[in-house]
């Protein structure tokens, strides 16, 4: 059993989505001290209210760090680790010429092992305590994903990564053996500790109609699980999915037609989108899961998050590493921000936050778990130096309010900002 914890520091909360109301700050709340009981917050306020909440709890000070939720990274391929940053292709050369060749290689145990260990070693100490990963068609780089994730208490979301076709040799399920081995996993692991299935037809050029046909009807079976895919990224791809469903309505039609379309569902990048396809996404509440440093990387285009926000769409942030430039969720709101900015829309840093924390544990349907500092959720935290570096701490100097102060950490910080991060109640 964890002992109980007062951290004392600036202690970040939100209280509404920063994307409603007249001004994004007035969303988020400052508090003294947070405490922490066993696994769980056990309120936020003044040191005496947690002290008296939390009678001979022990006291960590972080002086002038921000205390906020962990990260949540709702789009990602931790089986790409080691080819993150990889020269010169766009989306599908990219896949055929660094990313097939290289989730070939988890039909080895071992490797999946050591690769999944790394992910997450690297992303904790960027202050991201939960992703949403795809894994690789091996049912092994599931297994290897999940035990890793549950020996570090973390919740995780991931799935078998299902292709039937336009993949290689090596690298391609059937419909039948796409549906059973996901539905094995499901019932290994789903709801497991802090652990959950997500069922992952990658897109649709990848799955034959049956493929998608099957993971629907798996879906259907499954509506507890999440059902993560990609949409409208590059408009190559688009083009390419048109050829290959010629009597689809659009992109999302190729998925709606097959019972891939719903709320649980979480659609990755989302860019190129058609007035129906927004249209029905709304409908649904399905997530959108905007990816910045891959959209930049790769060339894919710039996510309107102004303009699907105010239409009130599901919106989560992701690195979607490796095809994203970065482990690192402060990299990836910087890259929204500069986004934001080409479109004339720029994000208040309080916006930015909430989209990596809450408006992420949204998309995952697990806001009341994760993604926020408040009773009864998941102690997840990530401890952030606001003065990390001498060149974020000679900008930071100057602020006149919070929201100065972190802006610099958010535009130039990396995992030095990272000053220290809970899992569950335990500092790691
Ligand atoms: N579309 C299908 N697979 C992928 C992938 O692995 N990364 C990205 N960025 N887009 C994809
Ligand atoms: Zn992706």
């Amino acid at each position: 059993m964890a002992a109980d914890y007062i951290l004392i520091g600036q202690v970040l909360s939100f209280s509404h989505s920063p994307f409603t109301g007249e001004r994004p700050e007035d969303a988020a709340r400052l508090d003294e001290a947070v405490g922490v009981s066993g696994d769980k917050v056990a309120g936020t306020g003044t040191l005496a209210e947690m002290q008296a909440l939390l009678p001979g709890a022990l006291i960590v000070d972080y002086g002038p760090h921000l205390i906020m939720a962990g990260f949540v990274d709702a789009h990602v391929h931790y089986p790409q680790t080691a080819i993150i940053a990889s020269w010169g292709k766009r989306l599908i050369d990219w896949l055929n010429s660094y990313t097939f060749p290289e989730e070939m290689r988890f039909a080895d145990r071992e490797y999946a092992n050591e690769i999944a260990g790394r992910y997450l070693d690297l992303t904790t100490a960027h202050g991201t305590t939960t992703v949403c990963s795809y894994c690789t068609i091996r049912p092994e780089s599931v297994e290897a994903f999940f035990s890793a994730a549950q020996v570090r208490g973390q919740r995780v979301v991931a799935g078998k990564t299902c292709m039937d076709r336009n993949a290689p040799e090596g690298l391609r399920d059937t419909a039948q053996s796409a549906y059973d081995d996901s539905e094995a996993l499901i019932g290994h692991w789903h709801g497991v500790d802090r652990l959950e299935y997500a069922i992952t037809p990658r897109f649709s050029p990848t799955s034959s109609p049956e493929q998608l046909e099957a993971m629907g009807a798996l879906w259907a079976k499954h509506p507890e699980c999440l059902m993560q895919t990609h949409l409208s990224e590059q408009t190559d791809e688009i083009a390419w999915v048109r050829e290959l469903f010629p009597q689809a309505r659009d992109y999302l039609d190729t998925y709606e037609e097959f019972g891939l379309l719903g709320a649980k569902g979480l659609y990755g990048h989302a860019i190129h989108l058609e007035e129906r396809e927004r249209h029905r996404l709304r409908e649904f509440g399905a997530a959108l899961i905007h990816c910045p440093t891959s959209n930049t990387f790769i060339g894919s285009g710039l996510f309107d998050m102004a303009g699907l926000m105010a239409e009130g769409q599901r919106i989560g942030l992701a690195t979607d590493t490796g095809g994203g430039s970065s482990f690192s969720m402060l990299r990836t709101m910087a890259a929204a921000y500069e986004i934001g900015q080409l479109r004339g829309t720029p994000l208040h840093a309080a916006q930015l936050l909430w989209l990596a924390t809450q408006g992420s544990a949204a998309a995952l349907r697990m806001e009341s778990k994760i993604g926020n500092i408040a009773a009864g959720m998941e102690a997840d935290l990530a401890v952030l130096d606001l003065a990390s570096t001498p060149a974020i701490a000679q900008r930071s100097e100057r602020a006149l309010d919070l929201w100065e102060a972190v802006f610099p950490t958010i535009m130039m910080g990396d995992d030095r900002a990272v000053a220290e991060v809970w899992i569950g109640g335990r500092r790691v």
